[in-house]
């Protein structure tokens, strides 16, 4: 017999709008999840099964791309990607400073340089800055689409185009967005997508997936995640284990059939937050062309660290992605940045602040933060 526990018991305790709230999701489609995870439990095949397959059938199709490779994680897609590409030590790879940890993790771990370029008002890295960070051993871009908002595709490609470079689009953020009509994980050589539990359409754990219009791409990547195996006996180079597996995959192929539902969901909810509090804070916006999804309804707020103590107070629950850029955490010590490399990122920094976004979000439990966000500038809390 299956023990359920009620949604609202798995909520961290003190919050009363949670940043999200994954169990009530769930529990919305749970029928759904059961039958397909019994699908597999059934099936007697775990790993690399039929499950997969039609997950990443699925996902390409999404992308509008011809292949896509279920991985372990979101940076194990990265890492593998980039050695699919072939990059290697004395490499240098392009990408923005305000991202999480593994965008410039799995370049280093490909015993490649992480070199940062300063980001736009748009908080997505700067076709400007981006092309002046080019040396003569830069092999490839990585842009990310951060917080969902598809970043400069077109002027990227051109520059990339122009340099001989690879794009290699951090997609972990931002699956379901478009720009000009056109799906983010369509524009790169490849594009890595996480299915971690904070993403739009994640994995009861870890996940990840490649997307690719690239045959050999595939066939590398389809190996590196398995051990470097052509065939079971048959180790073409060494590797490690990095698949998706099949229990996850089943359930996100249910999710995926939910995903356009969140997104409109997401995207009236951000809307809502921008009629409120536009006149209190910088909310985000969206460029000519963009679709953007809200994996993170992120505004920029003076006084942040007062606002988000304030709305903590009050039971709400807003965090920041991230406080401390890559350029500066200890792991890039030996980089040569420093406070002043990239005055974007740095303001950025100090004003970002992550509100609760979340499918099934209550237009109370909204108005919650909307009118504790108001009184907190009204009063100058
Ligand atoms: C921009 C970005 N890249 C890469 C990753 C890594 O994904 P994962 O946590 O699935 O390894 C994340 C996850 O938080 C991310 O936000």
């Amino acid at each position: 017999m299956l023990v359920t526990t009620p949604p609202e018991l798995n909520r961290r305790p003190g919050f009363q709008v949670p940043y999200s709230d994954l169990a009530a999701q769930a529990a919305a489609i749970k029928d759904e999840l059961m039958t397909a995870f019994e699908t597999v439990l059934d099936s007697g095949r775990y790993i690399l099964g039929p499950q997969v397959a039609a997950f990443e059938r699925e996902f390409a199709f999404c992308c509008n791309v011809g292949f896509a490779v279920g991985v372990g994680s979101g940076t194990c897609a990265l890492h593998l990607a980039l050695r699919g590409l072939g990059v290697r030590a004395g490499d240098e790879v392009i990408t923005a400073p305000n991202s999480f940890a593994a965008s410039a993790a799995a370049i280093a771990l490909v015993g490649a340089r992480p070199v940062f370029a300063d980001i736009g008002p748009d908080l997505n890295i700067d076709p400007e800055a981006l092309e002046m960070a080019i040396t003569p051993r830069t092999r490839g871009i990585i842009p990310i689409h951060f917080t969902g908002r598809p970043a400069r595709m077109p002027e990227i490609l051109e520059i990339a185009e122009r340099y001989n470079l690879f794009v290699l689009e951090d997609a972990a953020q931002a699956v379901g967005a478009q720009l000009h009509g056109r799906p983010v994980g369509s524009w790169g050589r490849a594009a890595c997508f996480s299915m971690h539990p904070l993403k739009n359409l994640h994995a009861f754990g870890d996940g990840g997936i490649v997307t690719t219009r690239d045959s050999v791409l595939v066939q590398q990547l389809t190996r590196a995640r398995n051990h470097g195996l052509r065939t079971r006996d048959d180790c073409q180079f060494w590797s490690y284990n990095s698949r998706l597996d099949e229990v996850q995959a089943a359930l996100l192929r249910v999710q995926l059939r939910h995903l356009d539902q969140w997104t409109e969901e997401r995207r009236r909810l951000a809307f809502r937050y921008n009629e409120h509090l536009a006149r209190h804070v910088e909310v985000p916006t969206e460029g000519v062309g963009e679709y953007c999804v809200y994996q993170t309804y992120m505004i920029q707020a003076d006084r942040r660290d007062a606002l988000q103590r304030c709305l903590t107070d009050r039971g709400i629950e807003a965090l920041v992605h991230y406080p401390t850029p890559l350029h500066l955490q200890p792991a890039a010590g030996t980089l040569g940045y420093n406070a002043h490399s990239f005055p974007q990122t740095l303001r950025a920094a100090d004003r970002i602040l992550s509100l609760p976004l979340y499918p099934g979000m209550t237009d109370a439990q909204q108005d919650q933060v909307i009118e504790s966000i108001e009184r907190f500038y009204r009063r100058g809390d």
